[in-house]
């Protein structure tokens, strides 16, 4: 039996050896398997205890458990150890739970004008309109001249024009894009131009100095002022509901004959009178006509010929009735409370 207690601690000593001298976790494991596995050297032992008397099986029992134990607690010991500086043991601590609801990333949203233009390009699509682009970088000529305001026509004083150091100018309407595409094409023409304008003005809640227009325009046979009322009716009526309420009033643009400026009845108050609508119940939002012959003359058409409608509207003065907004600087304002909002 002192012979056996002797093996036993000769096994305890070379495993406790072991233990201390691997350096991996699967060298690790086959310690544990060579001692206390299956067929290990200890369970063995274990197994082949009812050899023995009862007395030496009290003795030699409890030694072999005590050891069984002794090892158990270090092999587990030095796995940890082991793990923390492995690969396994960084996948070990850098687990992620995927199934945890994740953070949600704050996600931008269009600005309420360019959702308003999409919405607006959309329902002149679906009337056949083609989308055209001009330039906010213009000249005299397609802004001004070949649009019936000569040089020292008095109409240019209602385009506060920023002019740049090269002769050029920042356009102060969408209107020089009628120019630009009629000198290029013929007709049958559906052409809508929404874009950015340039006004040297002063701001208030209805008016900023960079503002976008919706330019629209038809130059066929036979167009006639009523063609353009119906056009601005329905598109209105689906911008803003059948009950909106449209108002012509006869106005001057040097560029159509008969022009009209075009109001539509003030959302915010129902025609009441607000600070929207400046007390009026009425909101300004387009000014439209019939194409000046002259204007046809300047690109080459015959007004013989051909007859057409133009009209300019306001995007943002469109956004503000739709989306109730009372001041229209809130949309240059990068305000993320109110654009998120959208
Ligand atoms: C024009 O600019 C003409 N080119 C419109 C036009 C086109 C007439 C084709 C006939 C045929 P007006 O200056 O009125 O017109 O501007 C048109 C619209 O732009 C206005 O009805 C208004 O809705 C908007 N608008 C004008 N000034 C401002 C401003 N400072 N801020 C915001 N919107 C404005």
């Amino acid at each position: 039996m002192t012979n056996i207690k002797e093996k036993l601690e000769e096994l305890e000593k070379e495993a406790l050896k072991r233990i201390g001298g691997v350096v991996s976790v699967p060298g690790l494991e086959t310690i544990r398997v060579k001692y206390l596995g299956r067929k290990g050297e200890l369970t063995s032992f274990l197994r082949s205890l009812y050899k023995f008397t009862e007395a030496e099986k009290k003795v030699l029992g409890k030694k072999a458990n005590e050891l069984k134990s002794r090892l158990e607690e270090d092999i587990e010991n030095k796995k940890n150890i082991l793990l923390k500086g492995s690969v396994q043991g960084k996948i070990e601590e850098e687990w992620i739970d995927v199934t945890e609801p994740g953070i949600k990333m704050p996600l931008g949203t269009l600005h309420p004008v360019t959702k308003l233009m999409f919405e607006v390009k959309d329902i002149f699509k679906s009337m056949g309109y083609e989308i055209a682009q001009g330039l906010e970088v213009e000249d005299d000529y397609h802004s001004f001249d070949a649009l019936n305001i000569p040089p020292e026509h008095p109409a240019r004083d209602a385009w506060d024009t920023f002019y740049l150091t090269n002769g050029l100018l920042m356009r102060p309407h969408t209107s020089p894009v009628q120019i630009r595409v009629m000198e290029n094409r013929k007709p049958p023409l559906r052409v809508l131009a929404p874009g950015r304008v340039y006004r040297y003005e002063a701001e208030d809640a209805t008016h900023l100095s960079v503002f976008h227009q919706i330019e629209g325009f038809v130059v066929d046979n036979n167009v006639s002022f009523s063609d353009l009322k119906g056009t601005l009716s329905s598109v209105m009526k689906s911008i803003f509901g059948k009950d909106v309420k449209l108002r012509f009033r006869p106005s001057f643009f040097p560029f159509t004959e008969p022009s009209a400026e075009v109001d539509i009845s003030c959302v915010m108050c129902g025609g009441n009178g607000c600070r929207s609508c400046g007390e009026d119940g009425w909101l300004e939002m387009l000014g439209a006509g019939m194409i000046h012959p002259q204007v046809f003359r300047n690109v080459g058409y015959d007004p013989e010929k051909v007859s057409g409608f133009a009209f300019g509207m306001g995007a943002e003065r469109i956004a503000m009735l739709k989306y109730r907004i009372d001041d229209i600087r809130e949309f240059m304002k990068a305000d993320i409370r109110f654009l998120e909002q959208f």
